[in-house]
């Protein structure tokens, strides 16, 4: 980062498995908002701090590690809600540890104090942070973190 920061940060924010059906998937847990509705809230506060936010959410873990493996260069920080490939996938993990950028796990429940196959997360030790349990605002949390970690940096 130093020397060569762009002017305007850059952050890219995925999400995994079944985060599209947000709004109607199982609301007592993870609320009514949509995805839709949490992107645009994610990019006007990205707005208020200067930030440009690009969002994405795939079904597909291929499709994750693709965008995780291409964001040097493009990027300056990442948060991730893997969804269900928390729990499971090695390969996440590795492609975060191997972009090299700093990235802020986000959940909008919080697995940990939910069922026991989800306390365990690939991604946690890969990531400087995590925002979990606050729904939506989970990714907004985890964004203003997430700027904050990057312009001390800076
Ligand atoms: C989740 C928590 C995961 O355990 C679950 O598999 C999800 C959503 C969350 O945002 O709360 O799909 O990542």
């Amino acid at each position: 980062m130093k020397g060569k920061a762009p002017a305007k940060l850059r952050v890219l924010c995925l999400s995994g498995p079944n985060l599209q059906l947000l709004g109607t998937r199982e609301p007592s847990i993870y609320g009514t908002e949509t995805l839709a509705d949490i992107h645009r809230r994610l990019i006007a506060r990205g707005k208020e701090l200067g930030v440009a936010v690009t969002c994405a959410q795939s079904n597909h873990e291929g499709e994750l590690l693709d965008r995780i493996g291409g964001a040097r260069g493009k990027f300056e920080g990442l948060l991730v809600n893997a969804a269900a490939l928390t729990h499971t996938s090695l390969a996440l993990f590795d492609a975060i540890k191997a972009v090299g950028l700093p990235c802020v796990e986000v959940h909008l429940s919080n697995p940990e104090a939910r069922e026991a196959y989800r306390h365990k997360s690939w991604v946690a030790p890969a990531c400087v942070g995590k925002v979990a349990g606050f729904g939506g605002d989970s990714y907004v949390l985890a964004l203003e973190g997430l700027v904050k970690y990057l312009q001390k940096r800076a």
